[in-house]
């Protein structure tokens, strides 16, 4: 069944999708038999409230050195990473020569501005192909997984960091213990540590089942971010809900009782009880909320198929790697995908089998349908192809809940 790994309390099994494929293993069309399967089932943990993954596979096979994955693939995440470079440079004023490290930094979406500005970095990350992205921007990386004994070759090499920052990392990191001792060891004693992940209210409010996969180890609370923290003697003294990546929690953590906790802590904290998001009833619900959407959107996609309309998939995303895999939806409902990202092209998702095609794919002609699996970023991609919508093309959704828009 699977323990608690951040207590060792038995896991409480809500969510349960089957064998799974890797939602970042993009498969070149003749290698389709060797893909590395897992079950994919999710447990909350009733002792800290921590909800995670029952099974992770290893990170070695997660994020080898050609991870697909970049971080500066949409114009909204390139704004927000430089936005939140210049608060981290902020944050760290109290220091003469500030030192910021990045943990799975990716491409060097944020460090790319601390390093035109000359700003001690350091970036860690393993993927070899995204850190050669992030070198030609003058961005500083080390290839390796960030683990205790890197954080402490960092810190004899290059002094304490006065802000460590990780965006969409700290939840992939199974061993988070190991992790927050790494960091722990890293910050000088007036640091300041910022990560970013998916919120779990945000999960639940919007029955956003894709973000469960086998990258996302963790899915944080702050009720369960504040328990995690404690061995480490560290605290979250303030926090942001941001809007990206389909809803996120940005926690601002120092060493306990160093700082003032804000207000938002507080309230944070309050709504997570009221909103049943530290009770298995909620989370229960949740689950039967989650079935339906997986009914419904098959159905659906079934309906469109027999009436003769052609569908593609918009955004090749980790994300859908469990919507296609979990509902059943492959080529014969789906004809492709498009995505811009040139490592994804050429090849089929994971799984499901959908081949990915580059975004000019997409007009040529335009489908009937377009199933929005890029769903975080909608704003930018209706934008950008309102010729589609123009024409008569409709969207396909499914979060918050299955619909076609226009109607
Ligand atoms: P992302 O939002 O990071 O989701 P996940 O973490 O689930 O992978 O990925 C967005 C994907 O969509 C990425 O592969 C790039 C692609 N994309 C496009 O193809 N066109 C676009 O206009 C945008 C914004 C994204
Ligand atoms: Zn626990």
């Amino acid at each position: 069944m699977g323990e608690c790994r951040v207590c060792n309390a038995p896991l409480e099994l809500f969510l349960s999708f089957g064998r799974m494929p890797l939602a970042d293993r993009f498969v070149e069309p003749d290698r389709v038999a060797d893909e590395y399967l897992y079950d994919l089932a999710v447990g909350a943990c009733p002792a800290c409230w921590m909800v995670q993954l029952v099974d992770v596979p290893p990170p070695e096979v997660v994020f080898p050195p050609d991870y697909p994955y970049r971080s500066s693939a949409s114009q909204r995440m390139r704004d927000h990473f430089a936005a939140i470079a210049s608060r981290l440079r902020r944050l760290a004023r109290h220091s003469r020569d500030p030192f910021v490290v990045e943990i799975g930094c990716n491409d060097g979406a944020m460090l790319r501005t601390l390093a035109r500005a000359g700003v001690r970095h350091l970036g860690v990350d393993p993927a070899a192909g995204a850190a050669s992205t992030a070198h030609e921007y003058g961005v500083d990386v080390l290839e390796a997984f960030f683990d205790e004994e890197v954080a402490a070759r960092v810190r004899d090499e290059r002094g304490p960091a006065d802000v460590v920052y990780a965006a969409n990392t700290l939840c992939h990191i199974a061993d988070l213990h190991g992790a927050l001792r790494a960091i722990d060891g890293l910050l000088d004693d007036e640091g300041i540590l910022v990560f970013e992940d998916p919120y779990l209210a945000d999960i639940v409010t919007a029955t956003a089942f894709d973000q469960f996969y086998d990258e996302h180890v963790y899915y944080f609370s702050l009720a369960a971010v504040g328990r995690m923290l404690e061995p480490c003697a560290l605290e979250v003294f303030d926090v942001e809900h941001l809007d990206v990546h389909g809803g996120e929690l940005r926690c601002y953590v120092g060493r306990k009782g160093r700082r003032p906790v804000s207000e938002a802590v507080r309230r944070t904290l309050a709504a997570e009880q009221v909103s049943r998001l530290v009770d298995l009833d909620g989370l229960y619900d949740f689950s039967r909320r989650v079935d339906a959407v997986r009914r419904q959107l098959r159905e659906l996609l079934e309906e469109l198929h027999a009436a003769g309309r052609r569908v593609v998939g918009y955004g090749a995303t980790a994300k859908s790697a469990t919507v296609t895999n979990a509902c059943g939806i492959g080529p014969e409902l789906v004809e492709f995908v498009c995505d811009s990202t040139p490592e994804k092209q050429g090849k089929l998702t994971p799984g499901a089998h959908i081949p990915v095609r580059p975004p000019e794919a997409f007009a040529d002609p335009y489908p009937d349908y377009a199933l929005l699996f890029a769903w975080n970023h909608a704003a930018e991609i209706r934008r950008k192809e309102h010729d589609f919508e123009a024409g008569g093309g409709r969207w396909v959704l499914y979060i918050p809940e299955v619909a076609i828009s226009p109607p």
